[in-house]
């Protein structure tokens, strides 16, 4: 792991996929090159989601399992009337953090913005209280820091920690059930039987634990990429159709992917990129090298949102791609019109620093609003 600040991250992912596709190290298997990594995660027949010990719904599953569980859980994210809700929630939550910013101010985008418009938004799209902003926002620092150490009993600790705060939102439910996305959750009748608590955790860590800081991240990437392209900022400021604008936002997150590696095991003995793959070896996927592999976008540093949208990785695919995408794009949007339009400008105030691996994106981002 590099000591220097501002080291990115990506040079070495790109090193290594120039050098070969497909590594092997220390018994795992890691894919870089788009191809390989489009192999291993639309081949569910080879490579199975079933990695972690822990329950994790729906990732950890496979075949008809997945299916069933993403046809409960994904109408939750992705349904119209579901993203009209989450739209007004975003909206406000933004306009009351703009209007609580003096102008011209200097912001650490990535905590002071992005972490917390992420927190509030999900604190009240799910009912949860909103005592536990602070509490959430300490719980993403100590998380990256958890997972940056490599130290699993840290990270371990922190999980639980994590799903205690779940629980205490499910307790008094149980007694009085409300209206709220929580509650709606927890009387869902979609498997012919309420879930179970050990399975509400596991949905709700995955709507929430591993993806405000995600967010947060994504936040600080778009900020980044408009900031050192003022003529798409004011191209944006002067205002684009929603379609564009997500194109855009898609675009920049391709470029800088924070959303790094996700793992499958392989089911049979294979070969990926011509690397023997043993049955049972872990295969991790880069989704950050893939979506810069100059094999499918010839020029990966060009900014080209509408010849780069088809081939981009950032919300992954095959059965596993992000039910959540259509929600983290809308939050993304919302808070890019509503931060353009309160400002003339947005401008880095001092030098970003990376967030270092297993990370990506910007770990701090100062930028002056005026
Ligand atoms: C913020 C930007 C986000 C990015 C870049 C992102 C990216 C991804 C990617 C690449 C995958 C595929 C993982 C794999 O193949 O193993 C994924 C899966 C998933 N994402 Fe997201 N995601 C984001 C936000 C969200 C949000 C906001 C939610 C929910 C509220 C969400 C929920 C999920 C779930 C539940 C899965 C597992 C799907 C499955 O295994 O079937 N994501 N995400």
């Amino acid at each position: 792991m590099s000591a220097d600040p501002t080291a990115d991250p990506r040079q070495d992912y790109d090193a290594r996929r120039t050098r070969c596709p497909v590594h092997t190290h220390a018994g795992h298997v890691t894919a870089y090159g788009h191809p390989e990594v489009l192999e291993v995660v639309t081949r569910p027949e080879l490579y199975s989601s079933a990695v972690s010990r822990h329950l994790q719904l729906p990732n950890g599953l496979d075949g008809a399992e997945h299916a069933t569980l993403r046809a409960l859980t994904d109408p939750y994210l992705n349904a119209p009337a579901a993203l009209r809700e989450i739209e007004t929630v975003a909206r406000a939550v933004m306009r009351e953090l703009l209007a609580a910013l003096p102008r011209p101010a200097t912001v650490e985008a990535v905590s002071d913005l992005g972490a917390r418009y992420a927190v509030r938004v999900q604190l009240r799209w799910l009912g949860w209280q909103p005592g536990r902003e602070e509490e959430l926002l300490a719980w993403i620092d100590e998380n990256r820091r958890a997972s940056r150490s490599g130290d699993h009993a840290w990270t371990a600790r922190v999980a639980e920690a994590f799903d205690a705060i779940i629980r205490a939102e499910l307790a008094p439910r149980r007694a009085q059930p409300g209206a709220d996305v929580t509650s709606r959750l927890m009387a869902d009748p979609g498997l012919g039987r309420p879930l179970t608590d050990e399975e509400l955790v596991s949905i709700l860590r995955n709507w929430t634990a591993g993806d405000l800081g995600s967010l947060a991240l994504c936040v600080g990437v778009v900020l980044h990429g408009l900031a050192t392209r003022p003529e798409v900022q004011d191209r944006v400021r002067q205002g684009v159709p929603d379609a564009e604008l997500d194109a855009i936002l898609d675009e920049l997150l391709r470029l800088d992917d924070p959303f790094v590696a996700n793992r499958r095991r392989a089911t049979v003995d294979t070969a990926l990129g011509g690397v023997p793959v043993p049955a049972g070896t872990v295969v991790h996927v880069n989704w950050t090298a893939a979506n810069r592999d100059p094999r499918v976008f010839p020029d990966p540093d060009a900014f080209d949102p509408h010849a780069h949208a088809a081939a981009n990785v950032v919300y992954g695919a095959g059965p596993h791609a992000c039910p959540g995408r259509a929600l983290s794009t809308l939050e993304l949007r919302v808070f890019t019109q509503e931060l353009l339009h309160a400002t003339r400008t947005l401008s880095l105030a001092a030098p970003a620093t990376r967030e270092q691996a297993p990370g990506g994106g910007y770990a701090t981002l100062p930028l002056t609003l005026a």
